[in-house]
């Protein structure tokens, strides 16, 4: 076995009484693998998996305290015995890897993120950010039963074996509701001072310390800074901490930022944030906490970080969400130096798939949540019938298809036409914050060497030069073009976005006008404006849709609007394009029909559905068996184009 690669960041630490094998943790993670409320076996396997990937301290995703907190369908229930025996098996499970599990205890109080709930509770009457609901404002009676809810949801827990709970008093939940001064605006005894804010917390911990035990952990999941005017910044959160510290209830503490208004962008930081961008807020409450340890979160991905957090003394464990949703194995990985990570990209796709209500899904990791996933890369079954395969297009479907394909045995050429891997992908990496995207590749790229796949870059191939190579499968992976906007004049010239992103490389800035037609509402749809701006003088961005940024996870979409509105883009909805002719732009109002014109337009470029690129395929398929994956299948997603890959990678 190799040496630890990481020593620092795999040394153990003690939690209260517990030894945790580790400082790497599982952040809590919403899954949406429930159903009905109930615990699924792939709930189930979302945290032994990371346990079995070495992860030392496990966070479970919320847990409903009390029936008020039952967002929607996904979320599991702790407050009654219904979900006991998942509980039991899955701290068996955890235990059995050599993991420590705690269960995140959640109320969303006036928060409502799906929809709003039966009744819904808030400490004020103030309305909630995101959907502005006005929730009950809850009386000391109240206040006191919910108290209760929490203790006996721990409970529940350590009885089922649990190691502990981690209460979830950041991100505008309830408990943070009560921290805050922006939201909590209560004259009584639960509100005011800093006395008065912390109490509900402190009364929770202290049921649950006394229920529950001296053995059990109590974490504390805070706002390090929430982000709003009057809010909880790093100050007020230094000084909450000292108060909880002095307490003696909690065994650590770990700081979320933002909550559901607009700063909700700095709560998942998305790839336009710095590595470990919160570092320091974690260094500063690590000298509050008086000794008590400070989980670390917050964009954090490389082995090299997490040990230099450890190291340096900005936290005492690293919490990570999504670079354990890319990789279960991510700790054994990190332990013994290996470089295969699957990484994250931090784009949140998998947050925005949570957040509209769907199972957690992930670009390139298609064993999300199985059993078996940890070691899912490392256990690709052999074929007994090794097979001569083709694979056409260099793109992230291609690519996937190639090196699976090549891990089950079979003999792989991959052609791109490009000198380089990505596709399409390659010129979104270039678009401005975007770089991080070709981690991705990378990836694939080493997973293709490792397996042998052998490489045939910079040749457009022709259907002789693949069936010259007597292949006995195909797989199409030739990617998809823009289309023209439809109802656009035929003789007006706008050009697509990678046209322009390739002839702009090399041109000064003109202090003229662009307009941008936006038919993908994906977050590289606006990298494209983000380097527009840095060319023209005036960019309008033109949709025929209501809105902007439909595709983009709403979290994540917060930073595009704001971008957009720092460079004081132009943003017309509800227009088609028309025309385009010396230098003035017509477009339409879909539902009036009337033109509007924008003059001194030196540049229209355009993203729209695309057109499958799958002209070989009538060539090939009277001589070969044909696969198609990714856009050459049906324009898509990143994500679906890989796991079409994985998939038609493992069926050959
Ligand atoms: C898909 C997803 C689900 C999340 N669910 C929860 C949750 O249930 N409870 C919570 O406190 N935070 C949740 N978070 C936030 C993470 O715990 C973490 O604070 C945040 O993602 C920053 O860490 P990261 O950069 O390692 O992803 C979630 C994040 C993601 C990406
Ligand atoms: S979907 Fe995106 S943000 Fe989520 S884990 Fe994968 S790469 Fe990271």
């Amino acid at each position: 076995m190799n040496r630890t690669a990481c020593p620092n960041l795999f040394s153990p630490i003690n939690l209260g009484n517990r030894e945790i094998r580790n400082r790497v943790a599982l952040a809590a993670t919403l899954t949406n693998f429930g159903r009905d409320n109930t615990i699924t076996d792939r709930w189930v396997s979302f945290l032994v998996e990371r346990a079995r990937g070495g992860v030392g301290l496990l966070v479970s995703e919320i847990i409903a305290v009390d029936p008020e907190a039952l967002a929607q369908q996904a979320i599991v229930t702790g407050f009654d015995e219904h979900n006991e025996a998942g509980f039991r098996e899955t701290a068996r499970l955890v235990d059995a890897a050599g993991g420590a599990l705690l269960g995140q205890l959640w109320h969303p109080g006036r928060q409502q993120l799906w929809h709003p709930t039966r009744s819904p509770i808030g400490v004020s009457e103030q309305p909630d950010s995101l959907s502005w609901t006005v929730p009950h404002v809850m009386s000391a009676t109240e206040i006191e039963r919910v108290v209760g809810a929490f203790v006996k949801t721990a409970h529940r827990l350590a009885r089922c074996g649990f190691a502990g709970v981690e209460l979830h008093g950041a991100h505008g939940y309830l408990i943070s509701q009560f921290l805050s001064p922006w939201s909590n605006t209560r004259e009584d005894a639960y509100g005011g001072d800093i006395d008065g804010r912390t109490r509900f917390v402190r009364e929770i911990a202290a049921g649950i310390r006394e229920t529950c035990g001296a053995n059990f952990i109590i974490g504390l999941k805070m706002p390090g800074d929430e982000g709003v005017p009057g809010g909880i910044d790093p100050t007020e959160s230094e000084r909450l901490t000292r108060c909880f510290t002095a307490t003696e209830y909690f065994d650590y503490f770990s700081y979320g930022q933002g909550n559901f208004s607009l700063s909700l962008e700095t709560h998942v930081p998305d790839l336009h944030f710095r590595p470990g961008h919160f570092i320091e807020i974690h260094k500063q409450m690590r000298t509050a906490s008086n000794g008590i340890p400070v989980m670390a979160l917050g964009r954090i991905n490389s082995p090299a970080l997490a040990e230099q957090i450890i190291t340096d003394g900005y936290g005492d464990l690293v919490g990570m969400a999504r670079a354990l949703i890319a990789d279960a194995a991510w700790a054994e990985k990190a332990k013994t130096g290996r470089t295969d990570i699957r990484p994250t990209v931090f784009d949140n796709w998998c947050w925005g798939e949570v957040h509209m209500g769907k199972p957690l899904a992930e670009h390139h990791n298609p064993y999300l949540g199985a059993l078996g996933e940890a070691l899912s890369e490392d256990c690709i079954e052999t074929t007994a019938v090794p097979k001569s395969v083709a694979v056409v297009g260099a793109g992230p479907a291609g690519l996937e298809a190639a090196w699976v394909a090549a891990a089950r045995g079979h003999r792989v050429n991959l052609y791109g036409a490009s000198t380089d891997v990505g596709g399409r992908l390659r010129l979104d990496v270039e678009l401005p914050g975007r770089a991080e995207v070709a981690a991705i590749l990378s990836y694939q790229q080493q997973m293709a060497e490792r397996h042998g796949v052998v490489m045939e870059l910079g040749q457009r191939v022709d259907a002789t030069t693949v069936l010259d190579g007597q292949p006995d499968a195909v797989v199409l992976a030739t990617g998809a073009t823009l289309r023209r906007p439809p109802g656009l004049s035929l003789d007006a010239d706008p050009v697509t976005a990678a046209d322009f992103f390739v002839s702009n490389h090399t041109n000064q800035h003109s202090a003229g006008g662009a307009l941008f037609f936006d038919m993908d509402h994906g977050a590289s749809a606006y990298g494209v404006v983000d380097l527009m701006v840095q060319y023209f003088d005036h960019v309008i961005l033109v949709t025929p849709r209501t809105q902007i940024a439909q595709n983009v996870n709403y979290c994540s979409a917060i930073g595009i609007h704001r971008r957009l509105h720092h460079a004081q883009v132009e943003i017309v909805t509800a227009h088609d394009l028309v025309d385009y002719r010396e230098n003035t732009v017509t477009c339409r109002n879909v539902f009036t029909g009337e033109d509007r014109r924008f003059e001194e337009i030196d540049d229209v470029i355009y993203v729209t559905p695309r057109i499958v690129i799958d002209t070989l395929e009538p060539l090939l398929t009277a001589r070969v068996d044909v696969d198609r994956v990714g856009d050459c299948q049906s324009p898509r997603n990143l994500m679906a184009a890989i796991h079409s890959g994985h998939l038609v990678g493992l069926s050959l």
